[in-house]
């Protein structure tokens, strides 16, 4: 307990006198450069593991009738132990792929039938280039979505593109997909996988239109590539939903989506094929949270049609008048939790679906669990909260919402 005390302060007096001092860019990619160093040594990783007691990572066990989970949890089992809330696979619904491997979170603690050791993963934007997983993996995220990816390296908007609400623990973000493309990150994840313990290591891959490629012609770069980097992913996410690309977020309407859809299924089956492997990489499409709930519905439809995986549900809202960019942090999570509860009504059993806006807490990860999701991710509370945060809110015991503010200590407000 006093470890965890320790850390969290540590981190706070580290926030507010030096990282909020530099811009939240470069504050941002200190953070990643030291986090990618940490990862590369196993000493590093086994050095972070133990600070951040990243072995007693658990799922926590939600309320009697809290949603509709898939998989029962044993209520035996404590949520501070390492085999805290073994699922009881509710049986039925469950898919499996030709190789016989399991394709969905059904089961309750495992992902396209990796075994994931808690359900919180970090979100699609912080690790645009793969190049920090081990390090994040060793701070205790349960899993790693990389990217976004695009087909082309492209450098993203001009800065400042980056803002904080520190009152609010929000983020404004106009990022513009900054990556290296979809070559040079398949490189590094190649090296990654072939690297000890990165082949065992849960990382999802995605994947978004280059600025360049007009959207008429964005079902090529989707399926480029899905190509490229399918093979080197447990799974894969069509990203739709980022509002800093002109004309993306018009490819959620259907029929936009259904060629982009068949395309990165195509190329992700051309990547399993090519390599000589069986099965296919399961294939997710993230959603914003400003669609309709008729939108959310035609989405899901879709999924269903084209035999998708699953969705991920929610990327950065454009509900406000800031300026520029996507809002994130706890003003999405009312709304991402509606979507999440939404889908879960819409997709049939063996579909995933993935939480992901203002996840903040370990009751907010029980919410998204009761309303339905299969894992979680978070971005913006890692910013304000620091390293020890992955591990510590998975080992946290949560049984429905906590005390209102309980959960509101640290960084102050400017
Ligand atoms: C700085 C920043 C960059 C992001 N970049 C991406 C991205 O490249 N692709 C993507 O799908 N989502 C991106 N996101 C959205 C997050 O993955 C996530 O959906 C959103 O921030 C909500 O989660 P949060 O409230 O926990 O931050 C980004 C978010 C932030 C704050």
């Amino acid at each position: 307990m006093l470890g965890q005390v320790t850390w969290g302060t540590v981190y706070r007096a580290l926030f507010n006198l030096f990282f909020r001092r530099l811009s939240p860019e470069r504050a941002h990619g200190l953070a990643l450069a030291l986090i990618a160093a940490m990862g590369e040594f196993g000493p590093g990783r086994a050095l972070a593991r133990a600070c951040f007691r990243v072995g007693r990572v658990g799922w926590p066990t939600l309320p009697a009738g809290g949603g509709e989970r898939p998989g029962r949890l044993d209520p035996a089992a404590s949520s501070d132990d390492d085999r805290a809330g073994q699922a009881v696979p509710a049986g039925g619904g469950e898919r499996t792929d030709p190789a016989g491997r399991q394709l969905t979170g059904r089961a309750g603690r495992q992902l396209f039938g990796r075994d994931l050791p808690g359900p919180l993963g970090l979100a699609a934007g912080f690790d645009k280039d793969a190049k920090a997983v081990k390090g994040l993996a060793a701070l205790g995220f349960s899993f790693v979505e990389v990217g976004t990816v695009t087909r082309f390296p492209q450098p993203g908007n001009p800065r400042p593109r980056l803002w904080r609400l520190i009152d609010q623990r929000a983020l404004r973000n106009a990022m513009g997909f900054n990556n290296a493309g979809s070559t040079a990150v398949a490189r590094t994840l190649r090296r990654l996988r072939a690297s000890a313990g990165g082949g065992d290591l849960v990382v999802g891959v995605n994947i978004g239109k280059s600025k360049v490629t007009d959207p008429s012609e964005a079902a090529g770069d989707y399926f480029v590539s899905a190509r490229r980097l399918a093979k080197y992913a447990d799974y894969l996410v069509v990203n739709v939903s980022s509002p800093n690309t002109p004309g993306l977020r018009d490819l959620q309407a259907v029929a936009a989506l259904r060629p982009i859809l068949q395309a990165a299924r195509a190329g992700a089956d051309q990547s399993l094929a090519r390599a000589g492997r069986p099965g296919r990489t399961p294939l997710l499409v993230k959603i914003a949270p400003d669609l309709s709930d008729a939108d959310v519905d035609a989405v899901a439809a879709l999924v269903e049609e084209l035999d998708l995986d699953g969705i991920v549900a929610v990327n950065t809202t454009v509900a406000h008048d800031l300026g520029a960019g996507g809002l994130s942090g706890p003003p999405l999570r009312q709304r991402g939790l509606e979507v999440v509860r939404r889908l879960r009504g819409q997709l049939g059993a063996g579909r995933t679906v993935m939480g992901v806006g203002g996840i903040a807490s370990a009751a907010d990860i029980a919410d998204y669990l009761a309303a339905g999701a299969d894992a979680v991710q978070a971005y913006t509370a890692f910013i304000y909260q620091g390293p020890a945060w992955p591990a510590r809110v998975q080992r946290a015991p949560a049984r429905g919402r906590a005390a209102p503010g309980a959960l509101r200590k640290g960084i102050r407000p400017s």
